[in-house]
């Protein structure tokens, strides 16, 4: 009976940790990171517009649009570019959120 019990302990602690954790650990994830164009929508369109038209300069080399994503970017007259990279955003998704950039103001 016993065992049982610490059985049951475990597994709530596991969940418990599991909730806190992943709450914690990824923050980005809310708005689906995963999911590039929703989270274009959610996080970039304010700034760059619904077709990438403000703030975009597709002529920079994609090192230095991928940078811009993770490091963010200073401009001279605020808001600036925020970093990305901080706030648990992988380069790869990085690199999504760069093409369906390129693809919604249709350079490519
Ligand atoms: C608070 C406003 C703001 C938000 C939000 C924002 N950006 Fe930016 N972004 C900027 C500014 C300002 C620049 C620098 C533009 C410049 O150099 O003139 C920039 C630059 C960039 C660049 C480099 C291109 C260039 O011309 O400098 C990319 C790529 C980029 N942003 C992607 C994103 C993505 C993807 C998101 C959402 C995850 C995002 N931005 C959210 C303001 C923002």
């Amino acid at each position: 009976m016993k065992q049982v019990q610490n059985i049951a302990l475990v597994v709530a602690v596991i969940f418990l940790f599991g909730v806190v954790f992943l709450n914690v650990a990824a923050p980005v994830q809310d708005a689906q990171a995963s999911d590039t164009a929703a989270f274009y929508k959610a996080k970039c369109v304010a700034c760059h517009g619904q077709k990438a038209e403000k703030k975009f300069d597709p002529a920079l080399t994609e090192e230095q649009q991928i940078e811009a994503i993770m490091k963010g970017k200073k401009v001279e007259k605020p808001p600036h570019m925020p970093s990305y990279g901080d706030k648990g955003l992988t380069a790869e998704q990085a690199k999504a959120l760069l093409e369906h950039m390129k693809q919604i103001r249709g350079t490519q």
